[in-house]
C-alpha cells in the first residue's frame, strides 16, 4: 500500500468506529444531551471531528475556502469550555453527520492531488494528525459512554485470548525489574506520527531505579482500600488530601459495594470488579496515595519511557512489539476493558516490563512541560497552552486507545483530580 492509499484507508477505519460511537448507536437525545459536566455532548464531539479536518486538510494543507465558516467558532474547543457546549446552536446529529460526510469526500478527492511535500504534509504528518485526533476524539467518546446512566449501547467482543501465547496472566517470574543507570533518548526528532511535545529527541540520564512489570490490579488496590489508605492522610499529597476530604471518595470511580462485594458499572453493565485487571479510573492523588503506601512511588515520565522504549543491548530506542496484527497489546478498543494483569508477555519491553501500551493509561509523577528545544507545530493550543505543569502526564494508551498513537514517546495529559479517563499506574523506587 502507498502512503495516500494507507492514509484513505486510516481515515476511513477512523470515521467508522466514530460514527459506531455515536450516530449508528444512540439515539438523537443522547447525542445531543450533556451526559457529564465534564464531557462534550456526542454530537459536538463528532461536529469537531470534521471542522478540524476541514481546517488542517481542506484549508491549510489544500488552501481550500471555509465550507460553514460559521460555524467554526461553535467547534473551537477553545472559544467553549466543554460545560457550555449543549447551549450553542449545535449541528443536529444529521447535519453533523452530513458535514463530515461532505468534508471528508473532499478530502479524499484533494489527497489524490496532494504532492505530500512541505512541512505540514511530509511522510503525511497532517494526515496522520487529523487521523490521530478523531481516534482521540473517540477515546473521549467512550469516557462519555461510560458516564452514561443507561443499559448497554456498545456490544462485548467474543473473548479473545490476551497474551499473545499461551493464557491470559501468563507466567510472569518477576514482579519488578531494575533499569540500570545511564542515558536514554527520550522523545523523538524522526518520528512522522509524533506531536510537537514528543520532540525533539534529546538524551536523559536516569539514575538507576526499579520498575513494576505490571500495572497495579484491582486486588492490590483493594488491599490498600481495606487497609484504611483513604482514610490515613500520610499517604496522601497534601492537595490530595483535600481532594480526597472534599469529595469524600473511598474508592475508584464506577464503583460500589454491594452486600459484601465491590460492583462496578462499565459502560452500562453492573459486573463484580475483576480482581485481576489493573485498576481504572482512579485520579492522581489516587495512584500518588497508593504508591506511598506502598512504600514506593509513581516513575517520572522518563523513567516510564526509558523502561518501555529502551534497548540497552543495542544502545537504541525501539518500539514495543505489539504484534503485527496488534496481538500482543489492548489497544484499538478490540475489548471494552483491560486485559488481566501480567497478560501479554511477548510485548514486553527489552527490560521485561508488561502492558505498557494499552489496558489502561498510566500516570506518572512528570508535569507537562514542553522538552528542551520545543517548538510548537502546527498550532500552540495542541499542547503548548497546557504547559507549566498544573496538568500530569500519562504514558502508553488504555484499550480505547487506537494503536495509531501507541508508542512510547506519546504525551497524554491531565489534571490530576480526574478519573473518568481510562487511567490506572504502575510503581517504580529508587535503586
Ligand atoms: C491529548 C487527550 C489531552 O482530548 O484534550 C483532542 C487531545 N486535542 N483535540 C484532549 C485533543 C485536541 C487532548 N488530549
Ligand atoms: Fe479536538
Amino acid at each position: 500500500m502507498d502512503v495516500k492509499e494507507r492514509i484513505a484507508a486510516e481515515l476511513i477505519a477512523a470515521r467508522d468506529r466514530s460514527l459506531g460511537l455515536t450516530v449508528e448507536t444512540l439515539e438523537d437525545s443522547e447525542l445531543t444531551s450533556q451526559i457529564s459536566p465534564l464531557m462534550s455532548p456526542l454530537v459536538w464531539d463528532l461536529a469537531h471531528i470534521g471542522n478540524y479536518e476541514e481546517q488542517w486538510l481542506l484549508r491549510a494543507a489544500a488552501g481550500a475556502q471555509a465550507m460553514r465558516p460559521e460555524i467554526d467558532g461553535i467547534y473551537d474547543a477553545f472559544e467553549h469550555p466543554r460545560a457550555e457546549r449543549p447551549s450553542l446552536p449545535l449541528l443536529t446529529p444529521a447535519e453533523s453527520r452530513a458535514y463530515i460526510t461532505a468534508v471528508r469526500d473532499k478530502v479524499l478527492d484533494s489527497l489524490e492531488k496532494a504532492p505530500l511535500t512541505g512541512p505540514l504534509t511530509d511522510g503525511g504528518f497532517v494526515y496522520n494528525m487529523v487521523i490521530q485526533h478523531e481516534h482521540q476524539h473517540d477515546e473521549t467518546m467512550l469516557a462519555t459512554h461510560q458516564l452514561r446512566t443507561g443499559g448497554p449501547a456498545l456490544l462485548d467482543p467474543p473473548p479473545v485470548g490476551t497474551s499473545g501465547s499461551g493464557t491470559a496472566g501468563g507466567a510472569r517470574t518477576e514482579t519488578e525489574v531494575l533499569v540500570e543507570a545511564g542515558p536514554f533518548v527520550m522523545g523523538t526528532s524522526d518520528d512522522p506520527w509524533a506531536y510537537d511535545n514528543e520532540r525533539p529527541g534529546h538524551t536523559v540520564d536516569v539514575p538507576a531505579f526499579y520498575i513494576d512489570t505490571t500495572p497495579v490490579s484491582n486486588a492490590a488496590y483493594v488491599a490498600f482500600m481495606e487497609t484504611g489508605g483513604y482514610r490515613d492522610p500520610r499517604w496522601w499529597h497534601p492537595d490530595g488530601w483535600e481532594w480526597r476530604s472534599a469529595s469524600g471518595k473511598e474508592a475508584p470511580g464506577f464503583w460500589s459495594r454491594e452486600g459484601g462485594q465491590w460492583m462496578r458499572r462499565r459502560l452500562g453493565r453492573a459486573e463484580p470488579v475483576p480482581m485481576d485487571e489493573p485498576v481504572q479510573h482512579v485520579c492522581w492523588y489516587e495512584a500518588d496515595a497508593y504508591a506511598r503506601w506502598a512504600g514506593r512511588r509513581l516513575p517520572t515520565e522518563a523513567e516510564w519511557e526509558k523502561a518501555a522504549s529502551w534497548d540497552p543491548v543495542a544502545g537504541r530506542k525501539r518500539r514495543l512489539p505489539w504484534g503485527d496484527s496488534g496481538e500482543h497489546a489492548n489497544l484499538g478498543q478490540r475489548m471494552l476493558r483491560p486485559a488481566p494483569v501480567g497478560s501479554y508477555p511477548e510485548g514486553a519491553s527489552a527490560y521485561g516490563v508488561r502492558q505498557l501500551l494499552g489496558d489502561v493509561w498510566e500516570w506518572t509523577a512528570t508535569g507537562f512541560d514542553g522538552y528542551p528545544g520545543f517548538r510548537s507545530y502546527p498550532y500552540k493550543e495542541y499542547s503548548e497552552v497546557f504547559f507549566g505543569g498544573d496538568y500530569k502526564v500519562l504514558k502508553g494508551g488504555s484499550w480505547a486507545t487506537h494503536p495509531l498513537s501507541g508508542r512510547p514517546t506519546f504525551r497524554n495529559w491531565d489534571f490530576p483530580i480526574r478519573r473518568q479517563i481510562f487511567a490506572g499506574f504502575r510503581c517504580a523506587r529508587a535503586a
